[in-house]
C-alpha cells in the first residue's frame, strides 16, 4: 500500500526513522521489498513480522533518467501487487520544480521533495511555497532542504552550510513543506568523513526545538559505509580507499531528535558492488547475469534488514498497519 512519506512520520515521530532507500532497477526494487517484510531468499516466503518495517523507496532524477521514469513506475507498481502486505511511500529525491511538477502531476508519487538548498534563502522559499501549494491540491507531501550538506548532490557539488535552526523555523512556516532536510554534517556518497567526526547532534536539538512540535526532519548522506563492505570490494580487486559514512549507532540518537527520515543510497552500491566483484572473481568462467543478481537481492535484502534495526524500524509495520485502519 502506498501512503504518504507524513503518515509514517506520524507512527515514527520520536521513536524511530523510517529508512528511504534509493532505486534504479528490479534487482534492487525486489531486495527492499523482500528485506521490508522480513524475507530473503523469494518473493513467497511467508513475511516475518518481528523484522517488518515500513520504508521509503526514493527515486532520484538519475534513476528517472536511467532506464525510463515509467519503467521505475511500472516495477513498483508490479511490487505492490506481487507484495500487497508492503506499507511505503514512493518519494521524489532531490527533485527540481519542473521534475517536482512532473510527478505531482504523474499521480503515482506520494511525496515530492523540493531540492532549492543551493538557493539564496528567499528564493528557496519562494520555490518551495511554489511546490507545496500544487502537491497539496493534490495530497501529495513535500519535504524541503535548507543548509548544505557536503559532497555532490545529483548534478550540484555542494560546501558545507549547517542549518540555522532559526532560519528552519522560519523556512518551516513561510514555506508550508511537510518535512524538512537538514544539514548536520552529514554528506553523500562514500567519503563522508577523513576523521571521526561525528554529526552535530548540538544543532540538530537547536533546530528541534525551534520548529514546530512533532515537526519530522530528515538526514539525508546517511549511509554508514561499512567497513565490512568496504573491505569486501577492496578484497575483490574494488580501490576505494579510506572509505567511511556516518556511525549507525547515531540513527536511534537523531530519531529521538525528531528525525524521521534517514536516507541510504551509497550502502545499497557497496552491497551490489561487492557481491558482483566477488562472484566474478570466485567464478571467472560464468557470464550469466541471474546468479549474481539473485546473491544481490537476498545480500540487499538481509542488508535492509540489517539497517532497519539500527534505525530502530525493524519490527513495526504491524503498528503502522494497525494506525492506518
Ligand atoms: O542524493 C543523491 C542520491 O544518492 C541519488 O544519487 O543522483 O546518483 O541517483 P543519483
Ligand atoms: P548516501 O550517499 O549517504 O547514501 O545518501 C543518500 C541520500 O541522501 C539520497 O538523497
Ligand atoms: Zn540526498
Amino acid at each position: 500500500m502506498i501512503v504518504t512519506t507524513t503518515e509514517l512520520f506520524k507512527q515514527a515521530y520520536g521513536k524511530y526513522a523510517v529508512g528511504a532507500y534509493n532505486i534504479n532497477n528490479l534487482e534492487q526494487t525486489i531486495g527492499l521489498f523482500r528485506g521490508n517484510l522480513g524475507k530473503h531468499q523469494s518473493n513467497s516466503e511467508p513475511e516475518d513480522p518481528t523484522k517488518a518495517a515500513p520504508f521509503i523507496i526514493q527515486i532520484s532524477r538519475g534513476a528517472r533518467d536511467y532506464s525510463d521514469k515509467r519503467f521505475l513506475e511500472a516495477m513498483i507498481r508490479t511490487a505492490e501487487n506481487v507484495f500487497p502486505e508492503a506499507i511505503f511511500a514512493v518519494h521524489l529525491d532531490h527533485g527540481t520544480e519542473e521534475v517536482c511538477y512532473d510527478c505531482i502531476d504523474s499521480g503515482f508519487y506520494s511525496s515530492v521533495m523540493i531540492d532549492a538548498s543551493h538557493c539564496p534563502f528567499e528564493e528557496n522559499i519562494a520555490i518551495t511555497r511554489r511546490v507545496v501549494d500544487r502537491a497539496h491540491e493534490k495530497g501529495i507531501v513535500v519535504e524541503a532542504e535548507l543548509g548544505q550538506l557536503g559532497g555532490v548532490e545529483e548534478d550540484i557539488v555542494g560546501s558545507v552550510k549547517l542549518t540555522d535552526p532559526d532560519q528552519a523555523a522560519e523556512f518551516i512556516e513561510r514555506s508550508g513543506c511537510d518535512s524538512l532536510a537538514v544539514a548536520i554534517g552529514t554528506s553523500h556518497g562514500a567519503f563522508k568523513f577523513s576523521g571521526s567526526q561525528s554529526l552535530h547532534f548540538d544543532c540538530l536539538e537547536k533546530i528541534q526545538q525551534a520548529v514546530p512540535a512533532n515537526f519530522p526532519l530528515v538526514m539525508h548522506g546517511s549511509s554508514s559505509v561499512p567497513q565490512e563492505w568496504v573491505q569486501r570490494i577492496n578484497n575483490a580487486g574494488g580501490a576505494m580507499k579510506n572509505a567511511c559514512g556516518v556511525n549507525e549507532e547515531e540513527y536511534i540518537r537523531a530519531a529521538k531528535l525528531g528525525v524521521c527520515k534517514i536516507n541510504i543510497d551509497t550502502d545499497g552500491r557497496l552491497v551490489w558492488c561487492a557481491t558482483h566483484r566477488e562472484f566474478f572473481r570466485d567464478h571467472p568462467d560464468q557470464f550469466d547475469l541471474r546468479p549474481p543478481g539473485k546473491l544481490f537481492m537476498a545480500n540487499y535484502a538481509e542488508y535492509i534488514q540489517h539497517k532497519n534495526s539500527k534505525l530502530g524500524s525493524l519490527g513495526q509495520l504491524e503498528s503502522v498497519r494497525e494506525a492506518l485502519k
